[in-house]
């Protein structure tokens, strides 16, 4: 089966099994002051999880775009990537282990036909710092499961990776890691979790592609060794644990399951290489890049394809990104574009892809989702313009960048001289470094890597930051800006016409941030009457509530919604008193007298048409 086919099937399956099936969130999280982008099917979900009912029921089922920044760098091996699907079922309080598991394993095994022999399942070895025991439930489902299938499945401790390494496969099926690799949340180990947040002990399938270990990994070989020979290609998530403001745990009051499996290592794992840019979801843009490189790529475990897979991945990335709606910019989501087509355009210089050639590959990303994501041939022409003016932009930078780089008039070039460039310029390291070998200087490479490690740090505390401000310290102000957002945007319909919509929508602790559609610079007057309405809304202590309504009824009553967004069929509106109405999942105050004073702190243009506000509740 290929992907499109996995896809489809998965959506059934679970569909006769009772799951609504749910439409993928939009990459870019729109309301969700923590993170830039959905990186995991779950995130959308996760008012839903601590409890909140969801309209479509407590069995659910879908595919999401997902995004993850912090992998750029590692691009480049069998199976990494940046953008992925990720195939997701949900049990919110409904079913759990016993059922997730006899469904997954009957999903992998009989509707897409991997032989169970090749698979190796792995679950959580205990906390007991925690007070959180074993998986013993799941060790038993899984011996059961294997039995029916003629398996003898033994369970084997690992206890962690190093642990692996020196231990290895010994016969085993079953495996215990801790919780570096068999806990789920979003912040990671149960240490990382802010208060408040949903997480619990997985269970992952890995599927066993046959290839011989590469001891630069570790003595041994064993399911989370990263040689690739394994691939992980499901983790069921049991969550039912939420961390306590005194670090310590407690029981959800519902006991959920996550389900998240990459769609396109499934799809890997079915045509049975261990390359997920041999499957079609990946192999019509390497093929464009074969055509336009004149190269050839050879797939599997090839170290040497490292280019055509970082290429192929980030470009796949930035049409997902811009099909978003999203620009390169030097900030935020936009600065992830533009180091995307950056680092792309630098590997097709390598792989010797004439100028501009690279926006070419963006139509074989259209066909491979065309019937799935048609929002992408929609607005293909503005995605090949987008990448065709960042190389341009890149290329003049990169002018720039040499005029600096001839000017280093010493032997070497230190690693702050070559992070300087690569901050400064946008140098990518390869890039100082084959020029230094033309000129037969030398880099200070780990100088460079300790650079870059301190600044990795700086932004991962500041991302942290970012995380920690959004769930706990400042979850409750990042609320009252949500509701204040709402009362915004009616207002601006009202004063500046109905021609504004939302464009784009942040919010922190500190304030709100939001972009709409309007040709001209607000006027001070027009300022001054949409604060005077929003806090004139705060006054009157609307009563904010939600109902769950079918589709077409909300389009009837007039709610505000986002036309980017594909919504299913019965949705969930906020009501602000009689004032406003819109499509949202919440969470939102009870009563708008709690916000306090509503003030706009700036009103600036953001792209033609578009004006962003800013604004702070005091
Ligand atoms: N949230 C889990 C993951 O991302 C399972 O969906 O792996």
């Amino acid at each position: 089966m290929n992907g499109t086919e996995i896809r489809k099937k998965y959506l059934e399956y679970f569909n006769s099994r009772e799951h609504a099936i749910i439409p993928s969130a939009p990459i870019i999280p729109e309301n969700d002051p923590t993170t830039l982008f959905t990186s995991s099917g779950m995130q959308p979900l996760l008012p839903y999880l601590l409890g909140s009912p969801h309209p479509k029921g407590a069995r659910l089922v879908n595919s999401q775009k997902c995004f993850r920044a912090e992998d750029i760098e590692e691009i480049g091996d069998n199976r990494h990537t940046t953008c992925f699907e990720m195939l997701g079922n949900w049990s919110l309080g409904d079913y759990f282990k016993k059922e997730q598991l006899n469904w997954i394993f009957d999903f992998f095994t009989k509707e897409v036909g991997l032989s169970p022999e090749k698979l190796y399942v792995t679950v959580f070895a205990g906390e007991e710092k925690y007070g959180i025991p074993k998986d013993n439930e799941a060790v038993l489902i899984w011996k059961e499961l294997f039995k029916k299938v003629g398996i003898d499945a033994k369970d084997i401790f690992i206890g962690s990776e190093e642990d692996g390494g020196k231990t290895g496969m010994q016969g085993g099926r079953i495996f215990y890691y801790n919780s570096k690799k068999n806990w789920w949340s979003r912040s990671g180990v149960p240490e990382n979790m802010p208060a408040g947040e949903p997480g619990g002990p997985d269970s992952e399938v890995f599927y066993d592609f046959g290839t011989p270990h590469d001891k630069s990994f570790g003595e041994n070989c064993h399911p989370n060794c990263d040689c690739g020979r394994f691939m992980e290609i499901g983790n069921s998530v049991f969550m039912e644990y939420v961390k306590e403001a005194d670090g310590s745990f407690s029981t959800l009051p519902q006991k959920n399951v996550d389900f998240g499996g990459g769609l396109e290592r499934i799809a890997a794992a079915s045509l049975g290489g261990a390359d997920i840019f041999g499957t079609d979801l990946f192999k019509p843009i390497i093929e464009s890049i074969e055509k336009l490189s004149q190269k050839k790529y050879q797939g599997g475990l090839v170290k040497d394809d490292s280019a055509f897979r970082i290429i192929a991945d980030h470009m796949k990335g930035a049409v997902f990104m811009m099909s978003g709606g999203i620009l390169p910019a030097n900030t935020e989501q936009g600065y992830v574009l533009r180091r995307l087509i950056r680092r792309a355009v630098r590997y097709a210089d390598l792989l010797g892809l004439k100028e501009n050639e690279l926006q070419k590959t963006v139509d074989s990303i259209s066909l491979i989702y065309k019937d799935v994501y048609p929002e992408i041939q929609e607005k293909i022409e503005y995605i090949r313009e987008g990448v065709k003016n960042e190389e341009v932009k890149f290329r003049k930078t990169l002018e720039v960048g040499m005029r600096q780089f001839e000017k280093i008039k010493s032997e070497g070039i230190s690693g702050h001289e070559a992070f300087l460039l690569f901050t400064t310029y946008g140098f990518p390291i390869e890039l100082t470094l084959e020029l230094a070998k033309e000129k037969e200087l030398s880099v200070d490479l780990d100088g460079f890597k300790a650079e870059m490690e301190k600044h990795k740090i700086l932004s991962k505390s500041q991302s942290d930051q970012k995380f920690k401000g959004g769930l706990a310290d400042h979850g409750e102000m990042a609320v009252k800006y949500h509701t204040a957002t709402h009362l915004l945007q009616k207002a601006l319909i009202e004063i500046l016409g109905n021609h504004v919509a939302q464009k784009g929508s942040n919010i922190t602790g500190e304030r709100l941030r939001f972009d709409f559609s309007h040709n001209q610079k607000m006027t001070d007057e027009e300022k001054k009457k949409v604060e005077d309405l929003v806090n004139q809304k705060i006054k009157e202590a609307l009563p904010v509530s939600y109902e769950d309504i079918p589709l077409v009824e909300a389009e009837k009553r007039g709610a505000i919604r986002l036309f980017e967004e594909k919504y299913g069929d019965v949705v969930r509106v906020y009501k602000v008193g009689d004032f406003s109405l819109e499509f949202c999942g919440g969470p939102h105050v009870k009563n708008t007298s709690e916000l306090g004073n509503f003030k706009i702190t700036k009103e600036e243009a953001v792209s033609s048409g578009v004006r962003r506000i800013k604004a702070i509740l005091t």
